[in-house]
């Protein structure tokens, strides 16, 4: 199938060219900028060269999305943008990435996704849902970031469920060769971990020495993430684990 990926620049858009070319997909890659092998140019902000990019496409992987900008310009208007430009005639499943708990978490960014997801449902395309929870790697970044100096501060029972990148990436190709859902498919890691769990095996592993605070958070935010909002309720798991990750 001609296969358009939007985000394939990004964590998970580069791990999903090679499974869906070993998969017979014939893939392109959609950016701002277009570079690369396979790249086209395609800028979900503006609508620039979006009908170019979706042209011939009969399958899209819509991983696109911009959480430090402004998903509502991206995420929400961009996906109605695509959903537009898309050839409907041509077009057999699209199957968008999102996030376990948009629908349960009060957050700005997940509330944008979730809009995201109603435009899709609402435009009668063919589309799949698939809410993920936290790529592996994207926590290494996110306790990196929140590390200040010897402590690394982490709210108090926040429980999550990561995942592989790359078990993720299969699982979107093994989706998209599915009939389209019209509706959510979810998929987690392996193990509920809290918060504080992940980041003392981060310190292990990565920054030793460094003491992990676990401190409670006011707010209905971290009430949902302690509530276990971000689990997945259903639907498959991957195997590998955030510790066997680390050693890897
Ligand atoms: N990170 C996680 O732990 C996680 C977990 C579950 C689900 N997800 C979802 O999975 C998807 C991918 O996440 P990620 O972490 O891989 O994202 P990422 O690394 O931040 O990459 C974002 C991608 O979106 C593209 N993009 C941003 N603004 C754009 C625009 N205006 N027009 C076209 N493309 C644009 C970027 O392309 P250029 O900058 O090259 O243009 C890049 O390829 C997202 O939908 C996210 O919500 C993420």
């Amino acid at each position: 199938m001609e296969t358009l990926v939007t985000g394939g620049t990004g964590r998970l858009g580069r791990r999903l060219v090679g499974p869906l070319e070993a998969a017979g997909h014939r893939v392109r890659v959609m950016s701002r900028r277009g570079a690369g092998p396979g790249g086209v140019r395609g800028d979900l902000a503006t609508g620039f060269d979006l009908r170019e990019a979706l042209a011939r496409a009969e399958l899209v992987v819509h991983a696109a999305s911009d959480p430090r900008g402004d998903p509502w310009q991206v995420d929400v208007a961009g996906t109605r943008r695509l959903v537009e430009a898309v050839d409907r005639d041509r077009l057999r499943h699209l199957v968008f990435v999102s996030i376990v708990g948009v629908d349960r978490i009060p957050y700005g960014y997940y509330r944008a996704k979730f809009a995201a997801e109603q435009v899709l449902l609402a435009s009668g395309l063919p589309v799949t849902l698939l809410r993920i929870t936290q790529f592996h790697d994207f926590v290494d970044m996110l306790l990196e970031q929140a590390r200040r100096g010897p402590v690394l501060p982490v709210p108090m029972s926040w429980r999550v469920q990561p995942v592989d990148v790359g078990e993720a990436a299969s699982y979107v190709v093994e989706v998209a060769g599915r009939a389209p859902s019209r509706d959510v498919v979810e998929f987690g890691g392996p193990e509920e971990l809290t918060a504080a769990e992940l980041a003392r095996a981060w310190v292990a592993a990565r920054e030793p020495g460094t003491r992990v605070v676990a401190t409670p958070l006011p707010g209905r935010l971290s009430t949902a993430f302690r509530d276990g909002a971000a689990l997945p309720l259903r639907g498959d798991r991957g195997r590998r684990t955030y510790a066997e990750h680390l050693r890897g």
